[in-house]
């Protein structure tokens, strides 16, 4: 009996110190805030939505229907009446040395002063970043919070993760980076939606997922209830997006950034190729199916074994429009004659790729505008932050935004869809011709030994 009484309270102890060391080692914020419980006061199901562009001065294409980056941008400026939470893969606003070759660029510092200006109105501003940069010293000595997270030590990989979150109420996610070419010279889209606190919440949460991360060398087994995801592949958001019934959720990668119930980017990604009906359109600065690391680097499957699988399978028709620049890898072209080869003798079987380069520099050389990263099908969208190549999905960090619309009113998608064939159809599309690798890329194909998952090439440092 005696023995058995021991044996319970030794037992209790060991659950109590399983359960601390649980608690210390999660990292998470018990003492977390409150506001963001949600009910249905506050869980407006009426939301309103805009894409957002950046067209380059020099591109003659039109807004589609869309509205301009920077006017989306301050817009969200405009209503922050408490907090503006901020991720951005890197900070390059200051474009001082750049106003008198691009017009444009003036718009940059035009956001930066923006910025700056947000403490003296009581705004908050908070911001997430991996490199630590003059911007942000600038940023946080007029007020702002900056906290950085040591990606290299977390996933040995990049946060490549854009978005906004603006009282947690708007939102704006896309390809653009707090960076003045992103507001002139490359060609960006995004999303904004206004008055959306549920969805708002739930990037909130991915935003204090890095939020937390700040110091830590090593990502955490548990993750706090409080970064939980509020919807997912399982669990949309069902709301009226500019007055249709639309379903949404937020996903984020990489996979080990995951708390309960978040679906990551290749999970959404695979829905949204699943659930189409007839066509895919995707708009993609890289298309590389390979994972690399320093050692070696191996073919990563998993998207392009959904596009195979839904060209012979389902019979759909997949567009790809892919950048065209100098550092399109050469694999790129043979990967996608070979998805283009798949269809032959197949009825119904569609698969084009083109490549977009409007500009070239000097010497002749393809530069880098095209920027977009989206998928929209005949009835839903993604709309991310990560390229379709194998290393950003399995290291960096992103995260994107999926809307389907199941009625027949198609909102967004047919906004997104008309944007797709705008730049298909324009005269900066070449398309893939056979057994001849378009000018791109002026390497020769093979496999490099080189870490894919270094700085995008859009960086900072990408020359003009
Ligand atoms: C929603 O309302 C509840 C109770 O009215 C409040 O506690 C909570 O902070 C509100 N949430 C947000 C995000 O405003
Ligand atoms: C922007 O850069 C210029 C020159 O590099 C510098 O003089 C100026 O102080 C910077 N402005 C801000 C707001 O950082
Ligand atoms: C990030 O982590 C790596 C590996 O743990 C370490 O070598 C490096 O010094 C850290 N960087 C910073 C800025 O703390
Ligand atoms: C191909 O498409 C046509 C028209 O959409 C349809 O009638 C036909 O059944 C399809 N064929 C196959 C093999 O799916
Ligand atoms: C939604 O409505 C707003 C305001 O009426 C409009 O500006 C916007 O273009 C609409 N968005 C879409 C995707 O149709």
């Amino acid at each position: 009996m005696k023995s058995q009484q021991k044996c319970i309270v030794i037992f209790a102890l060991v659950c109590c110190f399983a359960v601390l060391v649980a608690l210390i080692f999660s990292a998470v914020d018990v003492l977390g805030e409150d506001d963001d419980i949600l009910n249905d006061d506050n869980c407006s199901d009426i939301c309103q939505v805009v894409l957002v562009e950046n067209i380059p001065e020099d591109i003659s294409i039109s807004h589609e229907g869309t509205t301009s980056l920077t006017a989306g941008l301050h817009s969200l400026l405009d209503l922050a009446q408490k907090s503006v939470e901020i991720v951005s893969p890197w900070w390059d606003l200051n474009s001082t040395e750049q106003d008198s070759r691009f017009p444009q660029a003036k718009q940059g510092r035009l956001l930066l002063h923006r910025l700056l200006g947000l403490k003296a109105q009581h705004v908050q501003l908070k911001i997430a970043s991996s490199t630590a940069s003059p911007e942000l010293d600038l940023l946080s000595h007029y007020g702002a919070d900056v906290r950085y997270l040591n990606m290299t030590a977390l996933t040995k990989g990049l946060l490549h993760s854009s978005f906004w979150v603006v009282d947690r109420k708007h939102v704006y996610i896309g390809s653009a980076a707090m960076d003045w070419r992103s507001l002139s010279t490359l060609k960006e889209l995004g999303i904004v939606v206004y008055e959306c606190r549920c969805l708002a919440v739930d990037l909130h949460r991915i935003f204090n997922l890095y939020w937390q991360l700040e110091y830590k060398e090593f990502v955490p087994t548990i993750w706090s209830k409080r970064l939980s995801a509020l919807y997912s592949k399982e669990e949309h958001f069902s709301f009226h997006l500019n007055g249709s019934l639309a379903r949404a959720y937020f996903s984020s990668s990489p996979n080990i950034f995951r708390p309960k119930d978040r679906t990551t980017d290749t999970e959404a990604i695979f829905r949204v190729i699943q659930d189409a009906k007839r066509f895919i359109c995707i708009s993609m600065t890289d298309y590389l199916p390979l994972l690399s690391s320093t050692s070696h680097t191996k073919y990563w499957s998993r998207i392009d074994g959904m596009l195979r699988e839904a060209l012979v399978l389902k019979n759909l028709q997949i567009r790809l429009l892919i950048s065209c620049r100098e550092q399109t890898h050469p694999l790129t072209f043979n990967f996608l004659w070979s998805l283009q080869n798949l269809c032959i003798q197949i009825s119904n079987c569609s698969m084009e790729a083109r490549f977009f380069s409007p500009r070239v520099r000097d010497d002749g050389s393809p530069q880098d505008v095209h920027h977009h990263r989206y998928v929209v099908t005949d009835n839903s969208v993604y709309i991310g932050n990560l390229d379709w190549v194998g290393n950003e999905f399995v290291y960096n960090a992103g995260a994107g935004l999926v809307v389907s619309e199941p009625g027949r009113s198609s909102t967004l998608s047919g906004r997104l869809r008309a944007v797709f064939d705008r730049d298909w159809r324009s005269p900066y599309a070449k398309p893939l011709q056979p057994n001849k690798i378009p000018t791109c890329s002026w390497s020769t194909a093979g496999v490099k030994g080189h870490t894919g998952h270094t700085e995008d090439t859009a960086g900072p440092n990408a020359s003009l």
